[in-house]
């Protein structure tokens, strides 16, 4: 059963800002060392990490109402073939489905939470 839908966009320039301005107090306070080990900061370091953030959001949007959860319980991750998927710390009985897409100045994450069965 779907549970929720969730969508967030965020500025890549924010992201950008973020950084410059806290470090990595910012990616501690936000990513798990999974998420940022596995982003190398090369072409698309921000993107990548503004797409997270977005999906992190896009999660939380689409469980909120049933389960608070803060940023750094959802982890977002890649599985070999590039597709993104979504792990909670703990389980919580909800499955989520994940799309991902980004360019220069924008990142946009769509999520659909589904029940466990
Ligand atoms: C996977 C694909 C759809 C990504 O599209 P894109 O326009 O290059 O890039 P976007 O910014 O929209 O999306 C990137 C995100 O897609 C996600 N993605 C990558 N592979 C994926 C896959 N197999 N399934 C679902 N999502 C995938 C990732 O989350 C990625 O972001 P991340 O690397 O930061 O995690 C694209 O590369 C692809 O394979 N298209 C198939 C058609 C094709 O080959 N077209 C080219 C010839 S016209």
């Amino acid at each position: 059963m779907i549970a929720g839908i969730g969508i967030d966009m965020i500025k890549i320039e924010k992201m950008r800002e973020a950084l410059q301005r806290w470090g990595d107090d910012f990616l501690e306070r936000v990513f798990n060392k999974e998420e940022v080990e596995k982003i190398c900061k090369g072409k698309m370091y921000y993107q990548r990490l503004a797409a997270r953030f977005a999906a992190k959001e896009a999660v939380i949007k689409a469980i909120s109402k049933e389960h608070p959860l803060s940023l750094k319980d959802i982890a977002i991750l890649n599985r070999e073939n590039g597709a993104p998927y979504c792990q909670f710390k703990k389980n919580i009985g909800i499955d989520i489905f994940l799309s991902i897409t980004h360019i220069e100045d924008y990142a946009i994450a769509c999520a659909v939470a589904q029940k466990e069965v």
